[in-house]
């Protein structure tokens, strides 16, 4: 059984958690799209893991991590993480390895990146990670696999700061790289949870672009981004938060006003913890864009819902949620393409009562406060899509399911 976690807004949905929680029943956790601009943050027995690269299954130890061929690579990074795991007694030799399709990020296309990005008209706030640039060689088809790394021609192509730095991490490569399209055959009949990264919404194709990331963050990128096809993917479930956020620039109609619900930005931002785990940068907060979201639904054949931060409304009197946009004075329910036309969207929003209870504890849907289900529900009809798995923290515990994702 094949299971895709993808995030179903603008990346940050909480999607390390759900799949470290769901990778308890499967064999295998793969990584499929992006680099070390995600941050998967984990949280364990009250010890904080922060993740960008590597797939957040590691924290299982019979687990074996593939970094898929739709990822770009920073091997500085991904070593340093490594580090990182082993001096937190998670040992990971032997248990990762990375698709010999992978594309490699360089040190110089961090800095190529940034002045790319500081230079354009309209930035898009990038990660300064050298994605977009690694992704651009990728399409130019001038990119660096890990497959290349003992094809002599290729290699002598490199020379001076490239050179050393591709010695140092070379052999260490190779000893992790794999045909992960083989060894996606081979143990088809096991379980296997992919992870994405980023969100629907900052899928290069079907996200808010120019404002997107560059990679196939959607759930179609996990058939490509690991060398198998789309029949393969048994279920596909979208992470989604109660509310919103977004990093860097780019439309986003349902943000918090900073005059009049400056308050509330302030509140959901620090009790939900919204800084960047990769860049520290405060996320831009809102509303629950449902328009932003049936549309995530649809373009990712999303066959459940995962909820995560509702308790972060716990304090709540009300609570609102973007159900139309309003663009020009004209009604849309449907997600424009147009970034202009979006943002001059104005939100329309539905309110709904709070329950003003801590959810902390509540350990099935049953039994959470009614007011807590409307909301829930209203989403459910809005999408057309079952909201299967709900969060009321941060750690394992602090989850219910609705519907088990491993049974067909
Ligand atoms: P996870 O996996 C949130 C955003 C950046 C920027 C845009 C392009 O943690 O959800 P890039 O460096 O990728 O070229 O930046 O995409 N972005 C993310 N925002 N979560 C992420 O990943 C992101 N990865 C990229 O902030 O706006
Ligand atoms: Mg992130």
């Amino acid at each position: 059984m094949k299971v895709v976690i993808i995030g179903a807004q603008w990346g940050d949905e909480g999607k390390g958690k759900i799949v470290d929680y769901l990778a308890e029943n499967a064999k295998y956790v793969v990584r499929y799209s992006g680099g070390p601009n995600a941050g998967h943050t984990i949280v364990v027995d009250g010890k904080q893991f922060a993740l960008h690269q590597v797939p957040s299954g590691i924290l299982y130890s019979d687990k074996k991590v593939y970094l898929g061929a739709g990822m770009v690579i920073d091997p500085e990074k991904l070593f340093k993480e490594l580090d990182m795991l082993k001096e937190n007694g998670i040992n990971w030799e032997g248990r990762v390895f990375i698709s010999d399709r992978a594309q490699l990020i360089l040190p110089k296309y961090r800095q190529m990146d940034k002045d790319r990005d500081s230079q354009r008209k309209r930035p898009i706030g990038t990660t300064g990670s050298g994605i977009g640039i690694a992704y651009s060689e990728k399409s130019h088809r001038d990119g660096l696999r890990l497959a290349d790394l003992d094809w002599e021609e290729k290699m002598a192509e490199f020379d001076g700061e490239d050179k050393e730095y591709l010695d140092k991490y070379k052999d260490k490569l190779i000893e992790m790289r794999v045909d992960l399209t083989k060894v996606m055959w081979e143990v088809r009949k096991e379980n296997i949870l992919f992870e994405g990264a980023q969100g629907a919404m900052l899928d290069i194709d079907s996200g808010t672009y120019p404002y997107v990331s560059s990679g196939a963050s959607c759930a179609a990128g996990a058939a490509t981004g690991c060398g198998i096809g789309p029949h393969d993917l048994d279920k596909i479930l979208g992470v989604f938060k109660a509310y919103q956020t977004r990093v860097g620039n780019g439309p986003m109609p349902t943000e918090f006003n900073n005059e009049s619900e400056g308050e509330l930005c302030q509140y959901v931002r620090d009790t939900g913890r919204e800084y960047g785990v990769t860049t520290g940068r405060a996320r831009r907060c809102g509303y629950l864009d449902l328009v932003a979201l049936r549309y995530a639904c649809r373009t990712n054949s999303l066959d459940g819902l995962v909820l995560t931060h509702l308790d972060i409304y716990d304090a709540m009197e009300q609570i609102e949620a973007c159900v139309a946009y309003d663009i020009d004075g004209k009604i849309v329910t449907d997600f424009p393409a147009n970034v202009d036309q979006m943002n001059r969207a104005k939100p329309i929003l539905e309110k709904f009562k709070g329950w003003k209870k801590p959810l902390k504890e509540i350990k099935s849907y049953k039994k959470l406060p009614k007011e807590a289900r409307d909301y829930i529900e209203f989403i459910e009809e809005y999408t057309g899509v079952p909201v299967t798995i709900v969060s009321v923290g941060y750690e394992r515990d602090e989850t219910f399911i609705r519907s088990n994702p491993w049974k067909k």
